[in-house]
């Protein structure tokens, strides 16, 4: 007998016959009648439910139509198109096979759920169709970021997760140890001793692939990470997670201007694979999470994103007929509603910042002419605001070790990042994208929390 799934069913021209098939799913849904019941089945290879016709003469038909939902259950029966209805076929059950009940007490019954409830069930929202959509898209456009770099013979570069050095120089890091934390070995100082540590020094979980992975560029020419990132930040917004994705490339050869238009590329194939391939998904969400959705993802697809400098956006910020809530002064960091403001009301689209002041930025940014700001180039969204962080690297030996220094970094921790410039030094650039932030772009989706399998974030690390 032919086993079917609901993705094939649904996309491909079925031929209704007489040959039985079968497959297998969850119970979403029954409708019970009197002398027949319509149960909807879900086999996880698809959005859409098949909807599945129960004659009482099913030998177990009372044990089906009293299933609880979620319940597994094999169907064999026959296809029928049913071209009048909203769905193209049903499956006329000859029969139905339990195979796992589902405990009364299923927590996601036929009803909406908020999502500050289905995150409390983070093992069981799969099942959800918002879930599913959101997870699929996050699939999709995994393998689009690949596709995309594969494509222009990009190297995939996978860099360390335990790390001993501070690539964003921040200080935000989880340690990473072996020693016994209730009997921590001390040296002559009354310092903890990590000479008795597994790797005999102080580690930590990556916060960037960035600086391992500029090793491959100056070999490879071209290289992308596409891993895990881990922050300990203290951050409790829609936009932070402690362990989130990143995709890293990294190109030598090209400067700052050169390698804007390849994350603007980057994210504009990403969206056209979503299109293509979740089309699906993209429909449901725009119907029932964010109603601008595909308009705004079309959008971003036929626009040229803006570019403006980090002094235009001050002016621009400064001459906002509203008021924000950190005034806004040359120097500043831009905080999540000045960002939102530059994309969303002055441009509505996306926008590169470049040309920070090199006071606020990472130590490796490449320093300008004017001595005072740096080749960076922040990529802002409609509302998410930082959606993309890069910059032309500092390839001036002499004026990264200063850099170092004065970042008040351990010199001696950054020497292996320093040879790269004693050996071969070249102009390069790179960029660091959120991946769980496009995901957030690509689905409506506005917490981020929502978009990641189990959010790890302040106070929660469940599952
Ligand atoms: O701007 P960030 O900190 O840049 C870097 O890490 C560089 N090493 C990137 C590079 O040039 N190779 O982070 C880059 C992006 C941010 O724009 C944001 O999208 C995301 O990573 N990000 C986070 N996403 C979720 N939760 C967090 N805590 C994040 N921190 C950064
Ligand atoms: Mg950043």
């Amino acid at each position: 007998m032919k086993e079917v799934f609901a993705r094939d069913l649904l996309h491909q021209e079925v031929v209704a016959s007489n040959e039985p098939v079968f497959l297998t799913g969850w119970v979403k849904t029954i409708r019970r009648g009197a002398h027949f019941s319509f149960l909807e089945l879900n086999d996880g290879t698809d959005l859409r439910n098949i909807q599945i016709v129960l004659g009482e003469k099913l030998p177990n038909y009372q044990a089906v139509t009293k299933l609880n939902l979620s319940a597994t259950i094999k169907v064999t029966g026959q296809i029928a198109l049913t071209p009048k209805a909203q769905q193209p076929l049903e499956i006329h059950a000859d029969q139905i096979d339990i195979l796992g009940q589902s405990a009364a007490d299923y927590p996601l019954q036929k009803k909406q759920h908020s999502l500050e409830f289905l995150r409390t069930q983070a093992h069981l929202r799969p099942r959800t169709a918002t879930f599913y959509a959101v997870f699929k898209i996050r699939s999709l456009a995994a393998m689009a970021v690949h596709e995309f770099f594969q494509k222009r013979h990009f190297v995939y570069v996978n860099t360390p997760i335990i790390t001993s050095s501070d690539s964003e120089g921040a200080g935000e890091m989880f340690k990473v140890t072996a020693l016994d934390l209730n009997h921590l070995p001390q040296d002559a100082q009354g310092q903890v001793d990590f000479q008795q540590d597994f790797f005999k020094k102080p580690t930590n979980l990556t916060v960037s692939g960035q600086l391992p992975d500029e090793g491959f560029t100056l070999a490879f020419r071209d290289t992308y990470t596409f891993g895990p990132a881990f922050r300990a930040e203290n951050s409790h917004t829609g936009r932070h997670t402690a362990e989130f994705w990143m995709i890293e490339p990294e190109m030598a050869f090209v400067d700052l201007a050169a390698m804007l238009p390849v994350e603007e590329q980057l994210i504009k194939y990403v969206i056209n694979q979503v299109f293509l391939k979740g089309q699906e998904e993209l429909t449901f969400l725009n119907d029932n999470v964010d109603s601008d959705l595909i308009a705004k993802l079309k959008a971003t697809t036929t626009s040229d994103f803006a570019v403006i400098s980090y002094d235009r956006a001050i002016a621009l910020l400064q001459a906002a007929p509203q008021t924000f809530t950190y005034p806004v002064k040359w120097g500043m960091g831009l905080q999540s509603e000045h960002e939102r403001y530059l994309c969303e009301q002055v441009f509505q689209r996306p926008t590169f910042v470049t040309d920070y002041p090199e006071a606020i930025k990472a130590f490796y940014m490449r320093r300008n002419d004017d001595g005072k700001t740096v080749a960076a180039a922040d990529l802002l969204v409609p509302g998410i605001g930082e959606l993309v962080g890069g910059s032309q690297r500092e390839e001036r030996p002499d004026i990264l070790a200063e850099k170092i220094a004065s970042a008040q970094l351990n010199a001696a921790e950054y020497q292996w990042y320093l040879d790269l410039r004693r050996y071969g030094e070249t102009v390069h650039s790179g960029f660091g994208l959120g991946f769980e932030r496009l995901i957030m772009f690509l689905t409506g989706m506005t917490n981020i929390r929502d978009v990641v399998p189990y959010p790890r974030t302040p106070g929660e690390a469940e599952f």
